[in-house]
């Protein structure tokens, strides 16, 4: 059997793991933008290639006699790449275009849980380009107008995807009223739409699926954190670790807080099938917070999560291989999941100045042995001839504890983060008692 993997960062190379980790020994045909060490030692062939030209993928996955794909991240899977690989009648572990708006489309998916019902949405507005305005900034009073409503608490999102940097949030990244407006009116500008919402206030968690159609199989939560530094401070990046608990919640949750962000889950699987005319097929991702009045949906992926899939993909004990192909062929159902009942804490390695400037690129990095109760998967590294390792811009590589507490799994990620070699950092605070303790008082506070 052979799989064509379409990736990039360390959750591609947590990905080429799960499906080697197959008794199905399939054959991974892997293609990145650049070469990723973990996957290459992994993969049967490595193409590096730029994972947007699709006709080149196409060619590559025609000669290759595939017989799946597995799509990574959300530029192909949003650009169409399941559809186009549909048409060469190689099916993908990956939603198609018009169903992968669900990512792609901030304004898609609230009026998507509008039209269904899904009572799960802040306060939000959709407004497109107005053009009767002065200079064609027409929407300025209207948006004014809905910032001052929201007594200055609110969200304002670009309406398309922007690696991660799409959205602002009033009193963190838009200190006024006018920035806001201003924030908003380039976003229509550049994509003609904007969303702004209610800002939400709770603890933000995430929850994926695998999902064929109607069937939502749930993956152990997780908590991810994206500010750049320790105590949840700096700009926001695209997640610097992970954490995940044994019982498969998270300790700041109650059981019903879980159970509504699995209904809301299998709400929107129907929901988009019903929409789109035809099933949803791939990972969800919904991006949560639990707030006084229950779970809010803050946003909704169409992949798995980096580092999520770190956490995540390490505690399958089913053939990973067996899932994607029931994905495909619509036979999935919860009894073909099983994840080991352990905790896991990741933490991401990454260079000294990341992610202000790019200053260590090309520096060497060194590793650890890492022991079985831990996984170290590539991400944003390059690897010589000599096999030395060398740093890249943005995130290094991830090193996951894995363990039957959150405490042991963070003191095997911590000390194993401690020992690697160069000009390095990482977020000691993720996954301590410290921290998880002041998202359960946070909690308690909120809702006492
Ligand atoms: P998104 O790309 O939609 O996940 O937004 C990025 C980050 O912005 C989220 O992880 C939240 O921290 C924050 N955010 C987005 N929407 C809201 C909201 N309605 N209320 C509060 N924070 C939000
Ligand atoms: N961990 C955030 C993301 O993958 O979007």
């Amino acid at each position: 059997m052979r799989i064509l993997l379409v990736t990039s960062s360390a959750r591609g190379h947590a990905l080429a793991d799960a499906l080697y980790r197959s008794p199905q020994k399939p054959e991974l045909i892997a293609v990145s933008p650049s070469r990723n060490p973990g996957i290459r030692r992994l993969a049967k062939e490595q193409h590096v290639m730029d994972i947007m030209d699709f006709p080149k993928l196409i060619d590559l996955a025609k000669k290759s006699t595939i017989d799946f794909a597995v799509i990574g991240p959300d530029d192909p899977i949003g650009g169409g790449l399941a559809d186009e690989l549909e048409k060469v009648d190689i099916p993908s572990v990956a939603p198609k275009k018009a169903l992968a708006r669900l990512e792609s489309s901030k304004g898609f998916t609230r009026d998507l849980m509008k039209k269904y019902n899904i009572d799960a949405s802040p306060q939000f507005f959709v407004l497109t380009r107005h053009e009767s305005g002065p200079s064609g900034r027409g929407n300025e009073d209207e948006i004014r107008t809905i910032l001052n409503d929201l007594n200055g608490h609110y969200v304002v999102k670009y309406d398309g995807l922007k690696g991660g940097k799409g959205v602002k949030v009033s009193g963190e990244h838009l200190p006024t009223i006018d920035d806001g407006v201003a924030y908003a009116l380039d976003c229509i500008e550049e994509g003609g739409r904007v969303v702004i919402e209610e800002k939400l206030i709770g603890i933000e968690f995430s929850r994926l699926a695998f999902v064929s159609g109607s069937s939502v199989v749930p993956m152990p939560a997780v908590q991810d954190h994206k500010r750049a530094f320790e105590g949840d401070t700096g700009p926001n990046t695209g997640g610097m670790g992970t954490y995940s608990d044994a019982n498969h919640s998270l300790p700041f949750l109650t059981s019903d807080d879980l159970k509504q962000a699995d209904v809301i889950n299998q709400q929107i699987a129907d929901a988009v099938m019903k929409e789109c005319g035809e099933p949803y097929k791939g990972i969800l991702y919904g991006g949560f917070m639990a707030t006084k009045n229950g779970v809010k949906v803050i946003e909704y992926n169409a992949r798995f999560g980096d580092p999520e899939a770190l956490n995540i993909l390490p505690l399958l004990k089913s053939d990973f291989v067996t899932i994607c192909q029931k994905i495909i062929d619509g036979s999935l159902t919860q009894k073909d999941v099983l994840f080991e009942n352990k905790a896991t804490v990741c933490k991401y390695i990454t260079p000294k100045s990341y992610p202000d400037a790019k200053t260590e690129k090309g520096e060497t990095v060194a590793f650890p042995f890492i022991p079985e109760n831990a996984r170290l998967y590539f991400g944003d590294i390059s690897e010589n001839d000599d096999e030395s390792l060398h740093l890249e811009g943005s995130r290094t590589a991830g090193i996951v504890g894995i363990a039957d507490t959150i405490a042991e799994s963070e003191s095997i990620a911590e000390s194993l983060c401690e020992e690697v070699q160069g000009p390095v950092r990482f977020r000691k605070d993720i996954g301590t008692k410290k921290l998880i303790d002041a998202r359960i008082a946070f909690m308690k506070k909120l809702r006492p």
